[in-house]
């Protein structure tokens, strides 16, 4: 991998060149998260600072305890930061209300799971619909949406299903319908494919390249290099700061692409 002292934006052939104004998805500065105990204080982020351009597509490694699940419940809007600033569009959240992260949250981010977090007792077309329900939004213009996304991540004929119905490949592929409902600031993902066989994996993240190829910002979590080798970049934190932040170069996702499509073949052969 090509280690560069990069934090997001330069020197990347993938994203515009200088003179278009680069369009930030999130822009985090020096940004901090305590959590304060009864015996002690915990410094989970100790300043980190970085930027998201729109259509990027980062994997964030790091040992348990760097920080990763305290940097994506600030990212997807669920806690707030300590001091710092993290910039979504316009908005710093470091000064929002509790209601107006919780708006952005549910308007603006979309979330996609190890578990899936779908609603069993919904079909899939109404599950992908929820996060409009939570604002009045459910005309039939949402609902071709609805199934247009329905039919990008290949569930077509599998509208009226439930959950309990669906492998869970296909259930995540739900969730990711779901998150791009409300055409989000990015995609969150969380160990997306943590509960997935290989061959079910590696059908995710063709679903998240190509969805990234269209332009999608997604920044996941993982600690499989195999998954995070997908990514253009890879964010690794440690102790609560940030460790390298290395681009993926084309021909490296290439090569991982391959290797893993092999693997999938030779699985398949198998059975
Ligand atoms: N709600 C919390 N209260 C107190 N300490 C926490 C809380 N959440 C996380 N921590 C601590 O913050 C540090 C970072 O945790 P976390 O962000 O969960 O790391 P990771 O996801 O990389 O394993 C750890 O030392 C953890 O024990
Ligand atoms: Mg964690």
């Amino acid at each position: 991998m090509s280690v560069s002292k990069v934090r997001g934006t330069e020197n990347r052939s993938d994203i515009p060149a200088p003179s278009a104004p680069v369009r930030l998805a999130t822009s985090i500065r020096n940004l901090t998260k305590e959590y304060v105990l009864k015996s002690e204080t915990v410094r989970a982020l100790r300043g980190v600072s970085f930027d998201v351009p729109e259509g990027d597509y980062v994997a964030i490694m790091g040992p348990s305890g760097s920080g990763k699940s305290t940097l994506l419940n600030l990212l997807g809007c669920l806690d707030k930061p300590t001091s710092g600033s993290l910039m979504l569009g316009d908005d710093d959240i470091a000064s929002m209300t509790d209601d107006q992260l919780a708006d952005i949250r549910s308007q603006r981010i979309g979330f996609v799971f190890q578990s899936y977090n779908l609603i069993q007792q919904l079909s899939v077309l109404e599950n992908i619909q929820v996060p409009l329900y939570y604002q009045g939004r459910l005309g039939p213009k949402e609902r071709e949406r609805a199934v247009a996304l329905a039919t990008e991540v290949g569930l077509k004929d599998r509208l009226g299903h439930r959950p309990s119905q669906l492998s869970g490949g296909q259930q995540q592929r739900v969730a990711i319908a779901r998150s791009l409902i409300n055409d989000p600031f990015f995609v969150l993902a969380d160990e997306a494919t943590g509960n997935l066989d290989s061959v079910t994996t590696d059908e995710i993240l063709a679903i998240f390249d190509r969805l990234n190829s269209e332009g999608r910002t997604i920044i996941m979590v993982t600690h499989e290099d195999d998954v995070a080798m997908r990514a253009k970049r890879i964010v690794r934190l440690k102790d609560g700061l940030l460790h390298t932040d290395e681009v993926v170069t084309e021909q490296e996702r290439n090569e991982m692409r391959e290797k893993q499509a092999a693997a999938v073949a030779e699985f398949l052969a198998r059975e």
